[in-house]
């Protein structure tokens, strides 16, 4: 598995003597230089995880992962060099940004809440619910290029932006090492593939539910998370047919994946005046299918460092792990007033695996305990996803 290319870069050294000798003959001289080892891409993947399957179209490179973490710290790669993608996925917070919704750089609001980047590399399709972003470098085009609203406002201002990073004799040599066989590696193109690699590396599954389970440590669970463990993966409560397998989500795609899982449920946030309907904007695969079955059905993300994401949903409208327990337990959101009014739990497009069920205050401790072991804290606080610039200060807990 682990394959190693050493790559033999022979200089040769051709000495022309000029013979001031007595025959009038040139001597030849050659000296072989010592080799220089490009060491490959390597995956250091936690114990029971696959290797994520990588496109074919942007392979994988330290390279070009070194200059994708540079990009993805960089505010000039915002029109006005006011934000990076950093600005809205935050390590400190798993790469969400703790806000309901977020603004790109022109101060436009986002409709979505920030996803979180946690192993996204084995994610079947990107974002909220839009089936057809299925690599992750289409994806960095999406907030690059987006126009209703402008993120990061490369629309028309690529050569500017493009410029800028050219200018920086840091990028120089980063962007030939990541693409060396191209003539002109300052594409837009490139700039998207080389942050997917980077991102692509985000992944976490040091917990201690992965300790507990994967790494055979059986004391890493608290007895509380181990018996909200069991109510997460019961009947009574369903949570494990959505967010299921080893990522919380049954949206996957990885190397050893049979087939491709891609699933979008309506979860019961809102029924709007009884019609099944959602807010304008967060009306999830309807708005691509415009088929009145596909209202409200989002992906059911992962809940790996899900402690550390809130607020949560599409549009960040629960704040807290407990709010999303009582949502599940009603089988759906009650909205009692306003323009949203309406019973999320009789939307005629809800989920069937929406059972609704009784929690006793210790089982309701018990299910937030096991929510909070899948917090990774190697994960946030590994420095090769840190800001290499040093702007963004580490969390208060990371050694
Ligand atoms: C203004 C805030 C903002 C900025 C800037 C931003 N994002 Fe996001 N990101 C979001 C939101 C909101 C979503 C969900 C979008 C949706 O569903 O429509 C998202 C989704 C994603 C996802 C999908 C995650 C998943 O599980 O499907 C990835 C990957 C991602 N962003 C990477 C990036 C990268 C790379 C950049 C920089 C090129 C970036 N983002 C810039 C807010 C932002
Ligand atoms: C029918 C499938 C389904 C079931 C069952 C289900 N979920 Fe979800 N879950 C989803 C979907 C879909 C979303 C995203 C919905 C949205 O944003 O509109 C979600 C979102 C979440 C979120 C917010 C994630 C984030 O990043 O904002 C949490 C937390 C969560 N679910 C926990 C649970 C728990 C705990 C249970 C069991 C009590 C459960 N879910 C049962 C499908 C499901």
């Amino acid at each position: 598995m682990l394959r190693h290319f050493t790559l033999y870069l022979f200089l040769l050294f051709t000495l022309i003597a000029c013979g001031g000798g007595s025959d009038g003959t040139s001597s030849t001289d050659t000296t072989t230089v010592e080799p220089i080892t490009v060491t490959p891409f390597v995956w250091q993947l936690p114990t029971g995880f696959p290797t994520p399957k990588i496109p074919a179209d942007n392979p994988i490179s330290n390279a070009k992962v070194d200059l994708g973490r540079y990009l993805f710290y960089d505010r000039r790669l915002s029109i006005n060099e006011t934000i990076s993608c950093a600005s809205c996925h935050e390590q400190n917070k798993a790469f969400t940004d703790g806000k309901k919704t977020n603004v790109g750089a022109l101060g436009e609001a986002h409709p979505r809440n920030s996803m979180s980047l946690t192993n996204v590399a084995y994610n079947s399709a990107f974002n909220w619910a839009n089936p057809l972003l299925t690599t992750l470098h289409q994806q960095a085009l999406v907030p690059m290029f987006a126009e209703f609203p402008v993120e990061l406002g490369w629309s028309d201002k690529e050569g500017e932006i493009l410029a800028r990073l050219q200018e920086d004799a840091l990028y120089k040599s980063k962007f030939v090492a990541a693409f060396p066989e191209e003539t002109e590696p300052f594409t837009t193109g490139n700039v998207a593939k080389a942050i997917a690699s980077f991102v692509s590396t985000l992944i976490s599954g040091n917990s201690p539910y992965d300790k507990q389970i994967y790494q055979n440590q059986t004391t890493a669970l608290s007895d509380a998370a181990k018996r909200g463990m069991e109510l997460f993966f019961s009947e009574r409560l369903e949570c494990f047919h959505c967010h299921g397998g080893f990522n919380f989500t049954q949206s996957t795609n990885h190397t050893q994946s049979v087939f491709v899982e891609l699933e979008f449920h309506n979860n019961g946030l809102y029924n709007i005046g009884g019609t099944g309907a959602y807010p304008e904007n967060g009306r999830g695969l309807w708005e691509l299918t415009f088929k009145a079955e596909d209202m409200g059905r989002f992906r059911a993300p992962t809940l790996r460092n899900i402690e550390l994401t809130a607020p949560y949903m599409h549009d960040g409208s629960i704040a807290s792990l407990n709010e999303v327990i009582d949502h599940y337990a009603r089988g759906g959101r009650k909205i009692e007033t306003g323009e949203y009014a309406g019973d999320g739990a009789l939307n005629p497009y809800r989920s069937e695996l929406l059972v609704g069920f009784v929690l006793s205050n210790s089982e309701r401790e018990d299910l937030i305990s096991y929510l909070k072991s899948l917090t990774d804290w190697t994960f946030i606080c590994d420095t090769r996803f840190s800001d290499p610039f040093g702007n963004v200060a580490r969390n208060s807990q990371c050694p």
